[in-house]
């Protein structure tokens, strides 16, 4: 392998591009490539200076492109609730339906399972989706053997599409997002919609709250960690969702008590209006094929949904002009979607001497008849060029949520992270903490911690469902 792969590279230098063996059109398509995909220091200060002003348009006014939407969550969880809830979470790859034990003392029991929603179920009829959740629900009471069935179980429902509450649990769906598509769906109220469902079946489950995965990750680390300030997901969609003083939140008009309510921002929206976004030919080509095109594509930039995908058409595009694969792709390659985020990983960690594991990928998985070395070198440096861009632009809305809430002169603070792409995206929380670092300077390490958090939909969902049932969102 050449000696430019392998280096445990954080980011790409443009410059090591050189010493790559390939043919001068190889070199010359690779170098365009990186140029394409760098984000500048300067270009992340313009993106956080736009995404606080989206930030800020959101708060102000209703139907901004960045939502900030209220949440109705206010209070902080102590540590100390009680009582058992049940949570579901719907919005990635599976449904999970969890029953919830709050020990009090920070401590919980889940007890969870995951059920796998047929492909056919996200793009049919609202109903059967619904139908098919109350069933799961009804399964899994069952198998659980929960003593509690007898009186009316409270639940979360982390749902993780933008919503536009109007109360804790009522709100309007304002659009799919990550491949779900369903009909019937689109401004009316998926908490009402699941409650009929449960109506139906006679089953005794109250929907107590809509919530957001990033709220319910805000919330659920917080249980443990009352320093939490911010939830994320970088997952298969990417969201933010954070603690806002209500003075700021202009555009709310009822009366309230608390100073301060979590804020979905529904990021994945930021910069529809293609201001400062340097969004690619492969980038374009993604949205246009995408069940939502034209919205949400800083997510498309940066989550688990879209990465392999963008890759998939960097790596056709360079087929086309016979720099890959010796001009020839194959049946899989060629469908959308084959090349996963998953296989991005994969290639990212593989530092064997022959690139083994990016072999098995390209020519077992996809079908790629044969792979010569340097094929595999080349498809490696597309994956690092796409996944460091999402990490620095991951970087930018943390940056911009940082900024607006003016969190550096304080205090060490922490953001609750869940979802595949944080957890295993080779290098993805180095990148992002190193785009910080350009941002803020070093020892921004030392006041935002990024920590890990499981459990948002099934532990944050509870909590904010025991709130609500005990009259203290
Ligand atoms: C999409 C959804 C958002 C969710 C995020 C992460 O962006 O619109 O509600 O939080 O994915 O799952």
């Amino acid at each position: 392998m050449s000696a430019w792969l392998s280096r445990k590279v954080s980011s790409l230098n443009l410059q090591e591009l050189n010493e790559f063996d390939g043919s001068q059109e190889q070199k010359q398509a690779l170098k365009e490539l990186g140029k394409e995909f760098e984000i500048t220091t300067d270009k992340l200060r313009s993106i956080v200076k736009q995404f606080t002003f989206e930030m800020q348009k959101g708060l102000e006014r209703h139907g901004a492109k960045v939502a900030m939407i209220p949440s109705f969550v206010t209070g902080k969880p102590t540590g100390m609730e009680s009582g058992t809830y049940l949570a579901i979470d719907l919005g990635g790859t599976n449904l999970r339906v969890c029953k919830v034990d709050l020990l009090g003392n920070g401590k919980v029991e889940i007890q969870q399972q995951k059920y796998i929603v047929p492909e056919a179920m996200k793009v049919g009829e609202m109903r059967q989706l619904c139908d098919f959740i109350a069933d799961s629900v009804d399964m899994f009471l069952t198998e659980i053997d929960t003593d509690s069935y007898s009186e009316t179980l409270q639940l979360g429902f982390t749902f993780s599409f933008p919503v536009n509450l109007r109360t804790i649990n009522r709100g309007n769906l304002m659009q799919w997002t990550k491949g779900y598509c369903c009909t019937g769906a689109i401004g009316k109220d998926p908490g009402l919609m699941l409650q009929d469902s449960f109506r139906r079946k006679n089953m005794k489950v109250n929907v107590a709250a809509i919530v957001n995965d990033t709220v319910g990750t805000l919330m659920a680390h917080a249980y443990r960690d009352p320093t939490t300030f911010m939830g994320i997901i970088f997952g298969t969609g990417t969201n933010a969702a954070y603690f806002e003083k209500m003075d700021n939140i202009t555009k709310w008009e009822d009366d309230i008590t608390s100073d301060e309510m979590v804020v979905n921002m529904e990021w994945g929206a930021f910069d529809e209006e293609r201001r400062v976004l340097p969004m690619t030919i492969y980038d374009n080509r993604l949205d246009r094929e995408s069940i939502n095109p034209g919205t949400h594509i800083y997510e498309k930039m940066i989550s688990g949904m879209y990465l392999g995908e963008i890759v998939r058409n960097m790596t056709l595009g360079l087929v086309d002009q016979l720099l890959l694969f010796n001009g020839k792709s194959s049946p899989e390659l060629n469908k959308k979607w084959s090349f996963e985020t998953s296989h991005m990983s994969a290639i990212e960690i593989d530092t064997s001497s022959d690139l083994a594991d990016t072999q098995y990928v390209l020519e077992t998985v996809l079908g790629i008849p044969s792979t010569t070395l340097l094929d595999r070198e080349m498809v490696k440096t597309l994956c690092r060029l796409v996944g460091i861009r999402a990490a620095r632009l991951s970087a930018a809305g943390v940056a911009a949520v940082m900024t607006h809430c003016n969190l550096l002169p304080q205090d060490a603070c922490t953001a609750a992270v869940d979802g595949s792409v944080f957890e295993f995206y080779p290098h993805f929380s180095h990148n992002m903490m190193k785009a910080l670092k350009e941002l803020f300077g070093e020892d921004v390490e030392q006041k935002i911690k990024f920590s890990q958090s499981h459990d948002g939909s099934g532990l944050g969902a509870a909590v904010i469902a025991m709130q609500v049932s005990k009259g203290n969102s």
